[in-house]
């Protein structure tokens, strides 16, 4: 007898199925609440409110587990890369040789972005935040390719648009740091791998190419996968939510790219360098920061803690800090901002107010000190979580897309004024 539960609502009795997943997590099923009682459920920022079934990524926020199609976050750090991930996340199983080569082909052959794009990042100020730029110039996407528009045109041409979309995003995403640098762009050299041309995009200039080193490319290949995808974030449910009203796959890309600027959520991997150096040009006192934490009446937060699901420790937070010290090690790089980082979670880790609410480092806690260390400009920080997360949202549009979700639209519960009726201005 499968398991259900049971409401009583003005002294009805109301039985809903319960959902079961692959990992044992278990779900109420109300598609029928409002239907079968005219109630529905209240749950401001979907805490305890699951928007779909998915069978992409899995989170244990307990034990502290990330996995992508089964495969654990640790595994996939340590033996795959970016790419091969994006495959994964993307087709659901890891490709064979001929499909990665494949795959790897075609993300090479949609680099280049149209040369009259370039007219849009001269209409930007130079001091335009990237992922305004970033944002705005993925959306444009669909103004040059109008055959994408239809996102049930079939799958070649959704292909193309995915193909397209993860080839484009580090050629803009480096151009709106050379429009922020006032220089001129560098183009994709497709001899080089998805990390390495990123790089020589951002740091070549005319006068000299960026001389690649594997260390620095290889940290950034582990950050992208990293960021890959994380279930149903701000983010990720954004971009379900648009792509549902069947809008076209750079929109709903672009309006995720939004959603993530949000200091809360990736723009915090920006935040937390600008509180780290605070801290330090402040002497460096960690006890002054965290009792500013705490202080319910000072809106500040310790920016990279805590999380809406892990609440033992974010796994991705774990990798990163250690490849900080080997980054920052293989690069001979001594970076003060690093042992603030280390101190100032030693000490929330032994501090009531962080341990009573399960807070803990999060993944954007360590990722900007390597940023940092391989040259990202701060205010690029949130633009490489986008890169990294792109797979993530284009699976998670695709899956919506393929299991023919319906459109988003939540209810309420209206508690403004009752029927009233209009009064002149002259009475009023
Ligand atoms: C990402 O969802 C994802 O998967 C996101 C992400 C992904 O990969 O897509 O993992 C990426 O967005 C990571 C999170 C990055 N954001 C930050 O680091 C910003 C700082 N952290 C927070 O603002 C906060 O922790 C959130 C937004 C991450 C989670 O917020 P919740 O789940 O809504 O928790 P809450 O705000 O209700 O906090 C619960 C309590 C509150 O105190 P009380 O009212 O119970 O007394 O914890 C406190 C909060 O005030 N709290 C913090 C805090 N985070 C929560 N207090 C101080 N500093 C913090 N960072």
């Amino acid at each position: 007898m499968s398991e259900t539960a049971k409401f009583i609502l003005n002294g009805e009795t109301y039985e809903f199925p319960v959902t079961e997943g692959s990992e044992n997590e278990k779900g109420i099923d109300i598609s029928k609440l409002r239907g079968q009682s005219g109630y529905v459920t209240l749950d401001p920022g979907y805490k305890n409110t699951g928007a779909t079934e998915s069978g992409i990524t899995f989170l244990d926020g307990e034990k502290g587990i990330l996995s992508y199609r089964g495969y654990s976050i640790e595994e996939l750090a340590e033996k795959s890369t970016f790419l091969e991930v994006a495959y994964l996340l993307i087709e659901g199983e890891l490709p064979n040789k001929e499909q990665l080569e494949s795959f790897n082909e075609n993300i090479r052959k949609h680099t280049l972005v149209a040369e009259d794009m370039r007219k849009f990042y001269q209409a930007f100020p130079h001091h335009a935040h990237p992922m305004g730029v970033l944002g705005s110039l993925v959306n444009s996407l669909s103004s040059f390719y109008p055959e994408s528009q239809d996102p049930n045109r079939g799958e070649d041409a959704v292909d193309l648009t995915i193909y397209r979309l993860i080839a484009k995003i580090p050629t803009l995403a480096a151009w709106s740091h050379k429009n922020a640098q006032r220089h001129p762009v560098v183009y994709p050299k497709n001899e080089l791998n998805y990390s390495e041309n990123f790089l020589q995009m951002m740091f070549s200039v005319p006068s000299e190419d960026y001389k690649i080193d594997p260390v620095v490319a290889k940290a950034l290949d582990l950050l992208f996968i990293l960021h890959a995808d994380h279930e149903q974030n701000c983010s990720a449910s954004t971009v379900r939510i648009v792509g549902s009203s069947q809008a076209n796959l750079y929109t709903s890309i672009s309006a995720g790219i939004s959603a993530l600027w949000g200091p809360l959520h990736g723009g915090a991997n920006q935040a937390v360098i600008e509180m780290l150096e605070d801290i330090k040009n402040d002497g460096g006192d960690v006890t002054k920061y965290l009792d500013k934490a705490k202080d319910k009446n000072d809106p500040f937060r310790l920016m990279g803690f805590g999380h809406r699901v892990y609440k033992n420790f974010d796994p991705r937070a774990r990798i990163i800090k250690k490849a900080c010290d080997d980054v920052l090690d293989a690069l001979g790089i001594d970076d003060p901002v690093l042992d603030i980082a280390k101190k100032l979670e030693a000490a929330a880790l032994e501090d009531p107010y962080f341990v009573d609410r399960k807070l803990y480092p999060n993944v954007d806690f360590y990722s900007g000190i390597i940023y940092r260390a391989i040259g990202i400009p701060t205010e690029m920080f949130t633009v490489m979580f986008a890169i990294g997360r792109l797979p993530g949202w284009i699976a998670q549009w695709k899956e919506m897309i393929e299991t023919k979700q319906p459109i988003g639209r939540p209810r309420q519960i209206y508690t403004g004024a009752n029927a009233r009726n209009y009064v002149e201005l002259n009475k009023r």
